[in-house]
């Protein structure tokens, strides 16, 4: 087997992968170098996202959700449950099967598109005349292109390491072996509200500290708000505007100190310590001074807007550069840059990106937000519809909040579309769609949709824009 290829990739997780892929289907000989490990110390391709992200995050929210309906909605149905239990190992090995479903499913794709894989650690040597040499774990190759898609871990508090015992990371966060009694998470993104919405259901009590004043600064403040109230409701406790001081490790947990909006020093006592408050880019092992990639303060490659790095043929992706780190995004952009490679026009809209969290209620949205558009002096009409009005909703039993659409005041095209409530992941494709045609809100009130859904509830958004309508 010949060791030089037109492109390789380091990283195997949804950018990389993906990447991979799509250069080998556009005819490159095309090889991915991933390194990481399953319990056995085999290949595990999918990455953060396969691995300790996105799929085994929302296995456990699926079962977590299933426990919390069983053991307090489903009387409303008239199903009574007498004598249920809970078996967290089974929940963590359903966790894990879904999870080595993915990671062999990747591999298959790789043999069906003749992808070669090394199972390593990836990493510039030098750059030569016919390309660039790379170490594949023990091997050398030569790569005509570099796609750099290595992602990102988890960031650790100052002086409070991860131990995945009691402080855990993402990682740990998704392998608790039975319910902790006080669970604390420092941090209320989406990893702070997904996991602590996971381990709430399962019977913990969950404290959230975060630093800022506002409740999912980043999220529509109407739609943010919805969501605040439902999770209080659950007793998903979140302190804001806090300061988190001394992490210390104490008999059988942590302890951490911190003081609250007021200032006041208060001390939190948990079993377990979940710390989510962002991510650093995975570019140390890379070796890039080998070869003189350029990196920014944070240690993400340094790209332009099309992927394109310092260096002649040398590309980066995903989580490892800028832009939202989300596993889609990711995608996206490995298959724009295997298109550019091969002198096509790969396109990456970031303007039409979805963001979901899958806490319940779900919240998902895509494009402009409220403030946003006030910020940058847009006029625009707002269109809201709750889900309380939706005939869906009610026979789910599951009318927790709205869908709201922002459209231009003038042209009505649509601007933003936020979801509160349920299936607010599912629903959010039809604006993203909406949205890369650039539809007018009126487009979206004047298509049937199906009866009785919760899509008719966004049709309903998109009436509401123009204040008409009809069910509510
Ligand atoms: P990664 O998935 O991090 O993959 C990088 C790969 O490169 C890894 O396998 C790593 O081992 C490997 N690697 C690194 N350095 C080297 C090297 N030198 N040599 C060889 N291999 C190397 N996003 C969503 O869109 N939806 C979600 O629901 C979602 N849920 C998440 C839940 C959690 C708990 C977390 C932590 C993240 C979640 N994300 C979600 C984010 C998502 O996982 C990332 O955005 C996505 O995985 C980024 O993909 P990537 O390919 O850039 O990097
Ligand atoms: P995040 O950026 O979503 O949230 C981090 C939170 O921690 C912020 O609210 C921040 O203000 C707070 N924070 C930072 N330092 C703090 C401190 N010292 N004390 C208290 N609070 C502090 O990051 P998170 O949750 O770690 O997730 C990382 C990324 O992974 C997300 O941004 C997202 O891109 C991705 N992800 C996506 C998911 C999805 O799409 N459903 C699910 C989970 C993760």
């Amino acid at each position: 087997m010949s060791n030089t290829f037109d492109v390789v990739v380091i990283g195997g997780g949804p950018g990389g992968y993906i990447a991979a892929i799509r250069a080998a289907q556009l005819g490159f000989s095309t090889a991915c170098i991933d390194e990481w490990k399953n319990d056995k110390g085999g290949p595990a391709l999918g990455g953060t996202c396969t691995n300790v992200g996105c799929i085994p995050s929302k296995a456990l929210l699926q079962s977590s959700e299933h426990f919390e309906h069983a053991g307090k909605h489903f009387a409303d149905h008239g199903i009574k449950m007498t004598g249920m239990t809970l078996d967290v190992a089974t929940m963590l090995a359903r966790k894990d099967t879904v999870v080595k479903q993915n990671n062999d499913g990747i591999q298959f794709l790789f043999k069906k598109n003749k992808v070669t894989f090394f199972h390593g650690r990836g990493s510039f040597v030098k750059a030569g005349e016919g390309g660039y040499e790379l170490k594949a774990g023990e091997e050398t190759v030569t790569a005509r292109h570099v796609i750099v898609a290595t992602g990102s871990s988890a960031r650790a508090l100052p002086g409070a390491p991860f131990d995945e015992e009691n402080i855990l990371s993402n990682d740990g966060a998704l392998r608790i072996p039975g319910v902790p009694k006080r669970l604390g998470l420092i941090g209320s993104g989406v990893i702070g509200l997904e996991m602590g919405s996971v381990w709430r259901r399962l019977g913990a009590e969950v404290t959230v500290l975060e630093a800022l004043p506002t409740f999912l600064g980043a999220v529509d403040e109407q739609i943010a708000r919805e969501a605040k109230k439902a999770f209080d409701k659950q007793g998903l406790k979140v302190e804001l505007g806090v300061k988190v001081g001394e992490v210390k490790k104490a008999k059988g947990g942590v302890s951490v100190a911190w003081a609250n909006a007021k200032g006041e020093a208060q001390l939190l006592e948990v079993d377990k310590l979940i710390v989510s408050i962002g991510r650093v880019p995975n570019t140390t092992g890379l070796n890039p001074e080998a070869v003189g990639l350029k990196l920014d303060e944070r240690g993400a490659v340094v790209v332009d807007d099309e992927c394109r790095t310092n260096l002649p043929n040398v590309w980066a992706v995903g989580d490892v550069v800028r832009g939202p780190m989300l596993a889609h995004k990711a995608e996206e952009e490995g298959v724009a840059v295997a298109e550019r490679i091969a002198g096509q026009h790969g396109h990456v809209n970031f303007n039409t990106i979805p963001w979901v969290i899958y806490t319940s209620p779900e919240i998902a949205w895509v494009g402009q937000t409220e403030q946003q558009l006030k910020a940058a002096g847009v006029a625009y009409k707002a269109g809201t519809f709750p889900f309380m009005a939706n005939g869906r909703a009610r026979a789910l039993g599951d009318t927790t909040g709205m869908v709201k659409f922002l459209a231009d005041a003038k042209t009505d095209e649509i601007l933003g579309v936020h979801i509160v409530g349920p299936m607010a992941s599912e629903l959010i494709s039809e604006a993203v769609v909406a949205m890369e045609f650039k539809a007018s809100a009126e487009d979206i009130a004047r298509i049937c949709h199906a009866h009785p859904s919760l899509s008719e509830a966004t049709k309903e958004a998109a009436l509401a824009v123009d204040k008409r309508t009809l069910n509510f």
